[in-house]
């Protein structure tokens, strides 16, 4: 399996510390943010990694991830998205060369989690797996519906509801077949201008090949100022052996 970080975007709810530098090299806790999604593919034995990025600081990528091996990554490469804000379908669009026919595990690049994937990744041959966590503030996330009859199928994924169908948000952790890259291109920009990523995976919903776990342990992104601050206290204290 090929592990593929998005790490385009522009980062504007970040600003202006995202002015200085690209949001997925900001400081959690002792890290550049972007060494912890990284991690979360390398722990679960993917070694064969793209990153995808963006916008007007690309080059700091290389002076601090250099070739990857730091990080225990056997192969690195860069892909870069010319429309920053295309959306997080625009961005994995652009792994088609690099995924070939393998399957593939996505991480967003301002995702952080403690959970191991190993097991997931080990088992998967097809279709698409969503990670699923329970959220107090579902609106802000894509949410899914579950099934009535059958709450171990999801029926359809809402992207930031206003009235959410459940309290489960879809992570920024996925994993997909080959099949992804002609499913985006049969998705039109949403209403924000953007390829989503919930279209594609509501495209695996009407074909039946949709699986999900929930994702055990901590996990956040770390887009926002909270959700920044929120990731840095949880990786400092687990540094610290605290939790
Ligand atoms: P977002 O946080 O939704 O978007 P953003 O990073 O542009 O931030 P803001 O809303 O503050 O302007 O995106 C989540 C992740 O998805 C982001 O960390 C990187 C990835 N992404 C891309 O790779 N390309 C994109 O076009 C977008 C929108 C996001």
């Amino acid at each position: 399996m090929k592990g593929i970080v998005l790490a385009g975007g522009l980062g504007t709810r970040l600003y202006p510390l995202t002015h200085v530098t690209n949001k997925h090299l900001l400081p959690v806790y002792d890290k550049p943010m972007i060494f912890y999604p990284i991690q979360t593919l390398v722990n679960a034995g993917i070694k064969d990694i793209l990153i995808i990025t963006s916008g007007p600081h690309v080059g700091h990528y290389l002076g601090v991830l250099k070739n990857g091996k730091e990080l225990g990554v056997a192969h690195l490469e860069y892909a870069y998205q010319e429309k920053p804000d295309g959306g997080i379908a625009d961005a994995l669009s652009l792994a088609r060369d690099f995924a070939k026919n393998d399957t593939m595990a996505v991480i967003l690049g301002d995702n952080t989690t403690d959970a191991d994937i190993t097991q997931d990744v080990m088992s998967f041959t097809k279709g698409a797996k969503l990670f699923l966590k329970e959220v107090h503030d579902p609106t802000r996330y894509g949410v899914a519906e579950f099934d009535p009859q059958d709450n171990s199928q999801i029926i359809g994924i809402e992207e930031k509801p206003k009235n959410p169908k459940s309290n489960y948000a879809v992570t920024g952790l996925y994993l997909y077949d080959k099949t992804v890259f002609d499913r985006i291109k049969t998705i039109k920009p949403s209403e924000r201008g953007q390829l989503e990523i919930t279209d594609v995976n509501n495209e695996y919903i009407k074909s039946k090949e949709l699986a999900w776990a929930e994702l055990k342990g901590f996990w956040s992104d770390a887009g926002t100022f909270k959700s920044l601050f929120n990731a840095n206290q949880f990786w400092a204290l687990k540094e610290e052996g605290k939790i």
